[in-house]
């Protein structure tokens, strides 16, 4: 019978499925895999009466839906708090113990990825849904068919919810990367957004091709199943088929926990996925349910988060770029590893000194560090792994662009290209004029530019407005459509309304910077009133010194510059300071703020600039005057001075709320 030549078929590819992806133990060979999928394949395509919907089919993708429809969790799907450190682990470990005496913990680590929520009814998957907000989410059952270690169908008839996390794996992550890259794509900054844009698609076949993986951590109605502890809600869904993660162990009492967490901030590089923590949970279900939750968090478990973390690669390279100032800098072209999340395959040696102080060499196996949220530094040299072919750093002697012999002040370690005719001087001032905090240009990153310029379309900053005559021309250029260059076209013409802050910064006037541009915006209120300035009426200006003010008279003393800000004007790039209505709120008003750790919902930029419109001041160092320290992922020193100091601590999400309230 062809029905049961199918339902053969089904059980022995999910199988062999099962076998491959969840126990990692494969028992058939890809070859005999494929020819079994191709003769089912056929025979459904003959017989769709017959096709199952836990057929292994199902996850070569190919459902596409129209949009994401909404679904409701029974049991909310919570959040977990945070603690960062030794002391508030303890602390967890003793508000745990005044519930419940000797508590037993299982450790588990905390999967970077995103949630996800299935449900079986029958012993079949009928729907895999986002977290959301916790009480409503997606429904992305199409993407998450799709993933090879989900199980179609249980071996039981169960009508079950499993919760747990969708990861990418970090190989799949850099070779999807490295294809984007060849294709011209923007890259994902991180294997976490990877996933979470994958199971995003309305399409299933574009989830189907990368290559996700799941583990499940969570039963939400354990007790319906006689199971009286979380290890036991762990083994029973891998009884079931699901993944779960082999390195969970069960502890007793905060020594061995404070072990496991040792043993695996040392050792997280080693996993062929990202982990961003350690989840800590009562064990005992009873116990859990005499704890109870807050509104927002279970208070039976909470996540370690990892402090700022260094890692270990090889230095391919060193090579040399030339800024808009033309400084020259040396740059570390490393072989691309994952630090706190994100891919490093290229970061600033500063100068000439820095380098040979760390005595770093091409070839040289460098160690990597990223403190909170600075950029990733290279700090150091692994000397006992020397081979002997690596290269001694030397500084050049001309510039890597136009060949003009670099020169150095006595007073300053970096080197300079004084060509004004560089190419690469001026490609970087036109990437800056577009850049976020300057004109905000969107679209024009350092690729597009530099093309533009090459092909003549882009040589000064006013040609950026000239742009749109082209505009049948550009559309032509590989890679670029219609849509795509009318989006470049709107956000040139966006620009002319930004206030002069903006473009005193985007003009690249050496020592303004984005601070200095405001100050002066806001004093000199337009355009026409700064130029006519004298010095003395500028060093009146509070926060303006002497070398800033030498800058700004000589940067209005060149003919060129008058003639471009001339231009801009008749073009009609706004030249005037324009105030921001500062909506008053008393969570923000007249206190000041320190951000510490990635924020994950919101750029670091956008939150300074929310607070500054809603009245409050931020700095970057914590001290008695900080009122409040918001703390995201991974936050550094920071946040321990704030404890040090009974400062108020915000999360994200605290963050984000106060300011939706205002
Ligand atoms: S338990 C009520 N266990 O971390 C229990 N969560 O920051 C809820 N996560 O939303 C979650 N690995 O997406 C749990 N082993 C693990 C986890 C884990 C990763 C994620 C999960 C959760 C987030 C909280």
């Amino acid at each position: 019978m062809i029905q049961d030549h199918i339902d053969e078929l089904i059980e022995i590819l999910n199988r062999a499925s099962y076998e491959y992806h969840t126990l990692d133990k494969p028992t058939m060979t890809d070859q005999e895999y494929d020819s079994y999928l191709r003769e089912l394949i056929n025979l459904e395509e003959k017989y769709p009466e017959f096709k199952r919907p836990d057929s292994p089919t199902v996850r070569v993708g190919g459902e596409v839906i129209e949009g994401f429809n909404k679904v409701t969790h029974e049991v909310p799907m919570l959040s977990l708090s945070n603690v960062f450190n030794e002391s508030e682990i303890i602390a967890f470990d003793e508000r745990v113990k005044k519930e419940v005496p000797n508590p037993k913990y299982v450790c588990e680590l905390k999967i970077d990825g995103l949630s996800v929520s299935l449900l079986y009814k029958n012993g079949k998957l009928v729907r895999g849904a986002t977290r959301g907000d916790g009480v409503t989410g997606e429904d992305i059952t199409h993407n998450v068919k799709t993933i090879k270690n989900i199980p179609l169908s249980l071996p039981e008839p169960l009508d079950i919810e499993i919760r747990g996390e969708i990861y990418m794996p970090k190989e799949s992550f850099l070779s999807l990367n490295e294809e984007r890259r060849r294709n011209g794509m923007d890259e994902f900054a991180n294997p976490r957004n990877a996933a979470a844009g994958s199971v995003r698609q309305l399409d299933s076949k574009i989830a189907a091709s990368r290559n996700l993986s799941s583990f499940l951590y969570h039963l939400p109605n354990a007790e319906q199943y006689e199971i009286h502890s979380h290890y036991e809600s762990l083994q029973f869904m891998r009884k079931l088929g699901f993944n779960v993660n082999p390195n969970i162990k069960k502890v007793d009492g905060i020594d061995e926990l404070l072990l496991y967490i040792e043993e695996w901030t040392k050792n997280r590089e080693t996993l062929p996925y990202e982990i961003d923590g350690i989840v800590i949970k009562v064990d005992d279900l009873s116990s859990q349910k005499k704890l109870g939750f807050t509104a927002k968090y279970p208070k039976w478990a909470t996540a370690y988060k990892f402090p700022a973390m260094e890692v270990y690669t090889k230095l391919r390279d060193i090579k040399f770029s030339v800024g808009r100032t033309g400084q020259v800098t040396p740059n570390a072209i490393l072989e691309p590893v994952i630090l706190a999340g994100s891919t490093i395959s290229k970061t600033t040696l500063h100068n000439e000194e820095y380098v040979i102080l760390r005595d770093i060499r091409i070839g040289d196996i460098v160690s990597i560090k990223k403190a909170g949220d600075v950029i990733p530094e290279v700090v150091g040299v692994l000397e006992e792994r020397r081979t002997g072919n690596e290269v001694p750093f030397e500084m050049i002697k001309n510039c890597p662009i136009c060949g003009s012999i670099l020169t150095k002040k006595e007073t300053e370690a970096a080197y300079y290209c004084k060509n004004p005719h560089c190419d690469a001087k001026k490609i970087e001032g036109l990437i800056h004029y577009a850049s976020r905090d300057a004109m905000n240009i969107e679209g024009f990153g350092d690729n597009i530019v530099e093309d533009f310029y090459n092909m003549g379309y882009l040589k000064s900053i006013s040609d950026y407005y000239y742009l749109y005559q082209y505009k049948e021309e550009l559309m032509e250029l590989e890679g670029f459509g219609n849509k795509s260059i009318q989006n470049l076209l709107d956000s040139i013409e966006a620009s002319k309304s930004n206030s002069l802050e903006r473009l005193l910064f985007a003009l690249g006037i050496r020592h303004v910077g984005k601070k200095t541009g405001k100050i002066l915006a806001d004093y000199f209120k337009t355009m026409d009133k700064l130029e006519k300035a004298t010095y003395e009426e500028l060093v009146e200006v509070h926060d303006i010194g002497e070398i800033i003010a030498e800058s700004i008279i000589n940067y209005f003393a060149l003919p060129q510059n008058v003639e471009l800000i001339n231009n801009l004007r008749k073009i009609g790039v706004n030249m005037s300071y324009m105030e921001k209505d500062i909506v008053e709120s008393a969570d923000f008003l007249g206190k000041t703020f320190v951000l510490t750790g990635t924020l994950e919902t919101i750029k670091r930029e956008e939150a300074k600039e929310m607070i500054e419109s809603l009245g409050g001041k931020t700095s970057s160092t914590v001290s008695s005057k900080t009122d409040v320290v918001v703390v995201g992922v991974n936050p550094g020193s920071k946040f321990d001075k704030a404890n040090e100091l009974g400062i108020t601590i915000w999360t994200e999400k605290d963050f984000i709320e106060k300011i939706e309230k205002r």
